[in-house]
């Protein structure tokens, strides 16, 4: 490429020498060393915003929230921002935290309210956890039972890290229900299928099963104490001050936009109802698929 006729050959060196010189002339360093490589600092962030590039989110998120909850709202941002590039990563809490804390991202979205000084979290969803059986399930007709009729069942639970998993096992801890046995199984949609062909029980965000409890291929169960009262979290490092364009996409999940799309995915009695049919003239959140969006 650098020998392509007419093109403007920009070395290394030299475009470190001008960097230098910029960040002399702002009296800010841009750029600063991480281990053998070079990221931006805030201010190199500013400057790349400011410069008027095409700006760049970086979304961070745990599984279940970028499964579920992450494409539709995305869809719907990037419809209203054509100028932004977004890149997805998911991951568990645990890498989803070190990417915002390495500055691999601007934003994260998690299911738990962070710990630690250096990163802080607002809800922006209700996230109910639901305990779904196959759908001829014994007690899917009951209304409110005691948790403890669940043991002997098996337990489907997400891999060590996962936030679900984490919940599920405070549940039985605190309910003193006692699994037949347990079973470890690394995805959502793997648990769902699981459970669906009577493997056992799971919990699960609402999220991730408004489709599948509404077309009664799970059936709800509802034990006392659940659904678990839970939210999700947009979470970003303190000490950092967020791009315009991060800015743009928290402002977007702040915005009650986001909370009545949220409603059609995630509720069971409404995630039936054709949105964009005439009994429902709302415009479907799926329609179209953004062209700058990055997974
Ligand atoms: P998970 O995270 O998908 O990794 O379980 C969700 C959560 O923390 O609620």
């Amino acid at each position: 490429m650098s020998g392509a006729p007419g093109a403007v050959v920009v070395t290394e060196r030299s475009e470190s020498a001008a960097v230098t010189a910029l960040s002399r002339e702002l009296g800010v360093p841009l750029t600063e060393r991480v281990g053998r490589g070079i990221r931006l600092t805030g201010a190199g962030r500013a400057a790349r915003e400011a410069a008027g590039r095409p700006g760049h989110v970086r979304v961070s998120a745990v599984t279940t929230a970028g499964e579920y909850v992450l494409p539709p709202i995305l869809a719907a941002f990037l419809r209203q921002q054509r100028d932004l590039q977004v890149t997805i990563e998911v991951g568990n809490r645990a890498d989803v935290l070190a990417k915002l804390l390495n500055e691999q991202a601007d934003l994260a979205l998690g299911g738990r309210p962070p710990v630690g000084a250096a990163i802080e979290g607002e809800p922006f969803l209700d996230n109910p956890l639901v305990l779904v059986g196959r759908p001829d399930h014994p007690l899917g007709s009951r209304r409110s039972f005691d948790p403890r009729l669940l043991s002997g069942e098996t337990w489907l639970l997400r891999e060590p890290g996962s936030g679900t998993r984490k919940a599920t096992e405070e549940l039985i801890a605190a309910n003193g229900v006692e699994p037949g046995s347990i079973m470890n199984v690394g995805s959502n949609g793997a648990i769902k299928r699981a459970v669906e062909l009577g493997l056992g029980v799971t919990m699960i965000s609402q999220d991730a099963v408004g489709e599948e409890l509404a077309a009664g291929q799970l059936a709800l169960l509802r034990a006392r104490g659940t659904p678990l009262r839970r939210s999700w979290y947009v979470l970003s490092r303190k000490d950092a001050p967020l791009p315009g364009s991060a800015q743009l996409f928290l402002a977007f999940l702040r915005s009650p936009a986001t909370a009545s799309m949220r409603a059609r995915w995630s509720d069971p009695s409404r995630s039936l109802g054709r949105a964009g049919s005439e009994s429902d003239p709302r415009p479907p959140f799926d329609a179209g698929s953004p062209a700058n969006l990055a997974w």
